[in-house]
């Protein structure tokens, strides 16, 4: 993921897996000389960790429980920066958790920043051998952001973090379902060991 040589705001909207993602780019932002905040969406059962090392390396971060409504998160960001000085957005986390802050990018943050702002999403779809190349299951389409019209498939276990605007969302959740039955599967098993 890339790290900005100096001078620009970075604004990462995540989940509980993004917390440890930003301890690491945090730091590395934070001494190019950049100004980094974090907004993090946790799920039910997820508590949050890292926060001393992230108090060091973040310029201000949010935390929302499930109980708590995320759509706060623009009246926050507001509170931190002039949201028109914002040069990046990067979404980070599964496919929940993606779906949930672009939905949020689209109503509330898009209008209110420049149209200069580079939006980067993580995109996790089914992998298997992560060899960039080798098995091809991780292939997933790029579309022209105009058009909506698919302009080539890459290797998105070498390129986990993309374009936001060419990503081929309904191309990833059909991929992500043909993993469901699997999951099921994985879920009662382990419940079962669990239990016994
Ligand atoms: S996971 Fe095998 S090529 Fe990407």
């Amino acid at each position: 993921m890339k790290v900005p040589e100096g001078g620009e705001t970075i604004v990462m909207l995540g989940g509980a897996a993004t917390l440890a993602l930003a301890v690491a780019y945090g730091q590395a932002a934070k001494m190019a000389g950049n100004t980094f905040y974090l907004l993090v969406q946790l799920q039910e059962g997820e508590t949050p960790f890292y926060l001393d090392e992230l108090a060091a390396c973040v310029d201000n971060l949010q935390i929302y429980t499930p109980q708590e409504d995320s759509q706060d998160a623009l009246m926050w960001l507001q509170a931190q920066t002039d949201l028109s000085a914002i040069h990046r957005v990067i979404t980070h986390g599964d496919a929940v958790v993606v779906k949930h802050w672009r939905q949020w990018i689209v109503h509330a943050l898009k209008p209110m920043v420049s149209n200069d702002v580079i939006w980067t999403a993580s995109v996790y779809g089914p992998m298997q051998c992560m060899m960039k190349g080798v098995c091809a299951q991780c292939l997933q389409w790029q579309v022209d952001p105009k058009t909506g019209e698919r302009t080539k498939a890459v290797y998105s276990c070498s390129w986990q973090d993309q374009p936001m605007e060419a990503v081929d969302w309904d191309n990833l959740d059909d991929r992500l379902a043909q993993n469901h039955t699997q999951e099921i599967l994985s879920s009662l098993w382990l419940n079962f060991v669990l239990e016994h």
